[in-house]
């Protein structure tokens, strides 16, 4: 049994190195797990809540699509995608949107965070609130649904988040089901053990502080960033205090214990500052260095980035597009030919009629069958990459139309447009062959003719 794990990242900054030891590392750490199968994207729809400055947008994005990368994520092993190259969720979104309830949603924390303030000086309880912000988390909802995640790690903030989606999956399940669980109740996974790095000021590293230290941009700016870390004033030969020291407890979050300790042995013996945060650059520049590398190669090549990101839509599209097809066939948006079939056929044609089975192959790749009442099969169809592609063949079939069929002494295929798109079963007489024949341009006739 294989574990989805499913994580967003909100693409309004660039990261820095609390992101880094906080989210990044364990992430792509618990990607590599055997039995992890991790959905990392960015989250590029839910930035637009927060952000309405279209470059900023643009650059974030690319910064960290490029510093996951970087960083040493494998794109063959994890699905890694922006949101918005995903439009089955904002239609998930949709239809998540319909089963939520408002009081649910009324709830939520970032949403009267917002009310309370306005409350507060006096403003419209409404004021500057966008329909984004409220529905903020049945966009989220949409997104770890989507792919039935089992376990999403995030901050403790988003705990009540994810509950919600928990909230809105189960309603759902429950109106739309039929005793089927059309959706995992997903789990918030909170890192105990991750580090929480401290700043420059020794309060939690964070942007909103502007403390922090930066990841990739230079090794001159991460070394003037640590230069103005604040230390007490013990001067060089004076013993200092390592565990009341942010600056130990950030060499600490990437060290060894054995370089640990060996620092710590250092600094009670008297090692100057000036001295200890040349140290933590030269360790976080051994760490980081070659990731610095990497980093601004994809920086400097977006088309690159843009193929990796398009490549990993088309894996996560490959679960997305079935899932949400059989959603929509749930809540009634189905086909009017299965119930134009079902209402002007009759009982007779109705038991004469042929039905279209679609499944995944072996390979992922995804198939037909057409079946005559009976059972048998009337035609197989070839390998299609995505599932759309399959049911657009299919569809196309179904409405008529002169077929082209090209047959051969044991079997015959099938075309559209000059490509073969199904086979037929082998046979042993041209008699046999002739009469599935026309069994098949029986079956795919329009029904009343
Ligand atoms: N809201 C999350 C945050 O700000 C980001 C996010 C969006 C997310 N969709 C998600 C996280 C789905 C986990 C799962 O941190």
């Amino acid at each position: 049994m294989t574990t989805r794990i499913l994580t967003g990242i909100t693409t309004t900054g660039t990261p820095h190195l609390g992101n880094y030891a906080g989210a990044i590392r364990p992430a792509i750490v618990a990607s590599r797990q055997s039995d992890a199968d991790s959905f990392y994207f960015l989250a590029d729809y839910h930035a637009l809540i927060k952000c309405d400055d279209p470059l900023r947008i643009q650059r974030s994005r690319l910064e960290i699509a490029a510093t996951w990368l970087a960083s040493g994520l494998d794109v063959e092993r994890v699905t890694f995608y922006r949101q918005s190259d995903i439009p089955e969720i904002p239609e998930l979104t949709w239809l998540l949107t319909c089963v939520a309830a408002k009081g649910l949603l009324n709830r939520a924390h970032a949403y009267k965070a917002s009310v309370d303030k306005n409350v507060e000086t006096g403003e419209d309880p409404d004021a500057g609130i966008s329909m984004g912000l409220y529905s903020y988390p049945v966009l989220m909802a949409a997104d770890i649904l989507m792919f039935n995640a089992h376990k999403v790690p995030v901050g403790r903030d988003q705990i009540q988040h994810v509950e919600m989606a928990r909230d809105i999956g189960q309603r759902f399940n429950h109106l739309f089901g039929k005793g089927r669980e059309f959706f995992v109740m997903p789990e918030a996974l909170i890192e105990e053990s991750v580090a929480t790095l401290p700043g420059l000021d020794g309060r939690k590293m964070s942007k909103s502080y502007d403390n922090t230290i930066p990841l990739f941009t230079s090794a001159k700016d991460m070394k003037d960033a640590i230069s103005r870390i604040v230390t007490d004033s013990r001067a060089p030969g004076e013993a200092k205090d390592p565990d009341n020291s942010h600056l130990f407890t950030l060499f600490q979050a990437f060290a060894t214990s054995e370089q640990s300790a060996e620092f710590h042995a250092a600094l009670r013996e008297g090692l100057g500052w000036g001295e200890a945060k040349a140290r933590l650059f030269n360790l976080l520049d051994a760490e980081l260095g070659e990731a610095r590398e990497r980093y601004h190669h994809f920086i400097e090549r977006p088309a690159e980035l843009e193929d990796i990101l398009l490549a990993g839509a088309a894996k996560a599209r490959a679960v997305a597009t079935p899932f949400l097809g059989e959603l929509r066939e749930a809540v009634g948006l189905r086909s009017f030919r299965e119930q134009v079939q079902v209402t002007t056929a009759g009982k007779k044609k109705a038991a004469k009629a042929a039905r279209f089975v679609s499944f995944r192959d072996d390979d992922g790749s995804f198939r037909f069958r057409l079946l005559h009442a009976g059972g048998e099969q009337l035609l197989l169809s070839r390998s299609f990459a995505d599932g759309k592609a399959a049911g657009q063949v299919s569809k196309q079939l179904q409405q008529g139309g002169e077929l082209d069929i090209r047959s051969d002494a044991e079997s015959f295929t099938l075309w559209l447009d000059d490509t073969c798109v199904a086979d037929g079963p082998t046979f042993t007489t041209t008699e046999a062959r002739d009469t599935a024949i026309q069994a098949l341009r029986k079956a795919l006739q329009p029904q009343g003719e």
